[in-house]
């Protein structure tokens, strides 16, 4: 297993942090996740669901980030750094769920998360960063990962599996 700090804090200064999530944000963090999905009902706590959030925030090589503005969260992402044989067995690290507040958007925060992870990654020794995003999300994703270095030189390949 990939080792990540315990406790991942990064100050922006003008009252932008960017944290690791703790159990006690997953209402917040449910609420803001509703954002990637406006189709679905939103999700509320559960037990069912506190039970994943605590497996997630016990995973080794695993951090949800949270981007919080005077204390309230309105941003997330959530890194994987995966073990793996080849490239000097350095892992590779992936991101999912990206997802700012629409009311805070257009003010860096999809920046900073981001950056805090390609950061967490290149301390674990990660050969890369990767993600996808579906055609669907259009110019806001697209010009963000440009704009944080991210460039597309692969093809991305995905399977339903309901
Ligand atoms: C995509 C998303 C995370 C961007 O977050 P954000 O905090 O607004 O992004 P930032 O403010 O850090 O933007 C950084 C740069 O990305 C580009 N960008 C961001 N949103 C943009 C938009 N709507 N149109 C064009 N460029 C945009 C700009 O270059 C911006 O820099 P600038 O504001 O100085 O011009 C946010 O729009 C969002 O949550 N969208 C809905 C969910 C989603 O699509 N998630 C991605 C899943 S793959």
């Amino acid at each position: 297993v990939v080792e990540l700090p315990d406790r991942i804090v990064r100050d922006f200064g003008d009252g932008l942090v960017v944290r690791s999530a703790a159990a006690e944000d997953l209402a917040e963090l449910l609420a803001l996740l509703s954002q990637l999905h406006e189709h679905e009902a939103p999700q509320t706590v559960t037990d069912e669901l506190r039970a994943t959030f605590a497996e997630i925030l016990a995973s080794g090589g695993r951090a949800v980030l949270v981007a919080c503005r005077d204390g309230a969260i309105v941003g997330t992402l959530d890194l994987l750094v995966v073990a793996n044989l080849t490239r000097g067995g350095r892992p590779w690290a992936g991101i999912e769920n990206v997802v700012v507040d629409a009311v805070c958007r257009r003010q860096g925060i999809g920046r900073a998360l981001l950056d805090v992870a390609a950061d967490v990654a290149r301390e674990a020794g990660c050969t890369k960063l990767q993600l996808v995003s579906h055609d669907r999300r259009g110019a806001a994703a697209d010009e963000l990962y440009s704009r944080s270095g991210f460039t597309a030189p692969v093809r991305g390949y995905r399977r339903y599996l309901g």
